[in-house]
């Protein structure tokens, strides 16, 4: 196991209710700016208990509204203004991912002279930022606890991830209530960006860290225990509340402490979303399983069939290669069970773009659990084509 520095400073509220806490924010200052989509949390009710909390609490808030999935440095430009020109003391982000690394971007670059997209670029120019607090009402990225944003410029084709402590949110709420109106094809693709966000993680050629791949494990186990049911009864509480922490510990830092390397599939998937706007969660589903067949060799085996067997309970009694198959054939299936796409096809993605994204990607995974050169990365997207 490798040394590591414990900081995960986010407070979080869970549980019914816990919108009463957000009347914290007064304590970050009076002048707040409320960050959201495209209106899910007026339908959902969060939008509603917020401002009464907001209200009484005293303080005054602004809006921006209408941050798109995949968000755009060109809203992030908007609300840095906004946030200059109303002399803003905190960005509340009411929404999922997106919504939320849009408002972390926001936050930092209203204290960054030069232009916003530099931020995305390089994360350590992020040398302050406004305190942001966030209501989750999807769970999957663990945006809510991390300092990850992930902004897009579509014009250029690029989607990419940054990273600063400053971003991590002072507190979050953490109601699964809010998630009740996702319809089955989000909750979905959030169970399977929260599965792949344990996969970057578990996978990984780090020895020692056996307390970090249990925890993955029990991530993934819950993931499957209870994204079906969320899908089918889209309020059963206690689905909802699980898949939303499995959410945030997944990427929190904390499964990936002392045994973590870079990751893969993510960055595969932002080329997708960069052209063709594809659902994250989604590409994630699609490409996973196409992943896996490719690096499976007689070295990673063993531990895709510990994989197999502690998660998804394969029998002892057949051989690693068998076992190590049997588990990609188990998690294509689930993703295919939750209605998700199977093909790059079936998104929209097209085959004369492959060769142009494979390229982009030709010396991003060198350090990866098995390193991928840009023919491996361009054999995948065509196998998942
Ligand atoms: O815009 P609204 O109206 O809110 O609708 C959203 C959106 O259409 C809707 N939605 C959210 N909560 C809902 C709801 N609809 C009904 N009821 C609710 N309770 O769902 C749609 C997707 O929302 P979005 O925020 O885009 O989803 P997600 O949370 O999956 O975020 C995806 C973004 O996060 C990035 C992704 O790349 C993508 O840009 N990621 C961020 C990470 C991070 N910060 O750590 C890591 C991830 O790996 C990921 O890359
Ligand atoms: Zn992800």
């Amino acid at each position: 196991m490798n040394n590591f520095n414990y900081s995960i400073p986010t407070e979080v509220y869970f549980g019914k209710g816990q919108i009463k806490n957000l009347a914290e924010i007064a304590n970050l200052g009076t002048k707040v700016l409320m960050v959201y989509g495209g209106g899910s949390i007026k339908r959902n009710g969060a939008y509603d208990e917020a401002c009464a909390v907001l209200h009484e609490a005293g303080t005054k808030y602004y809006e921006l509204s209408g941050v798109d999935p995949n968000p755009r440095i060109d809203t992030v430009r908007m609300g840095a203004e906004l946030c200059r020109s109303k002399d803003i003391d905190v960005v509340l982000a009411i929404g999922g991912g997106s919504t939320i690394d849009c408002s972390k971007v926001i936050a930092a670059a209203a204290c960054y002279d030069g232009d916003p997209w530099d931020l995305v670029l390089d994360g350590s120019k992020i040398k302050a930022a406004l305190p942001v607090v966030t209501v989750l009402t999807m769970a999957a990225t663990g945006s809510e606890m991390n300092g990850n944003a992930v902004i897009s410029d579509m014009g250029a084709n690029e989607k990419l991830g940054t990273y600063s402590h400053w971003l991590k949110p002072v507190f979050s709420i953490e109601d699964p209530k809010y998630t009740y109106s996702l319809p089955a094809g989000q909750t979905a693709a959030g169970v399977a960006d929260i599965m792949s966000h344990v996969f970057e993680q578990y996978f990984t050629t780090v020895s020692g860290g056996f307390i970090q791949a249990r925890l993955c494990e029990a991530i993934l186990k819950t993931c499957i225990q209870y994204g079906p049911v969320a899908i089918k009864t889209p309020k059963n509480y206690d689905a909802r509340a699980n898949i939303m922490w499995a959410s945030s510990l997944a990427l929190n830092e904390l499964i990936g402490y002392g045994s973590g390397m870079p990751w893969t599939v993510h960055g595969m998937e932002h080329e997708l979303s960069a052209f063709y706007d594809i659902t994250h969660g989604v590409g994630l589903a699609i490409l996973t399983p196409f992943w896996m067949d490719k690096v499976l060799s007689d070295e990673t085996t063993p531990k895709f069939a510990e994989y197999g067997r502690n998660v998804w309970g394969l029998s002892d009694a057949d051989d690693d290669m068998t076992t190590a198959k049997k588990s990609i054939e188990c998690t294509r299936e689930f993703f295919k069970s939750m209605g998700l796409p199977e093909t790059l096809t079936e998104a929209g993605v097209e085959e004369k773009s492959l060769p142009v994204m494979a390229a982009k990607l030709k010396n991003t995974f060198k350090k990866t659990y098995v390193p991928l050169s840009e023919a491996d990365v361009l054999e995948i997207y065509q196998a998942a084509l």
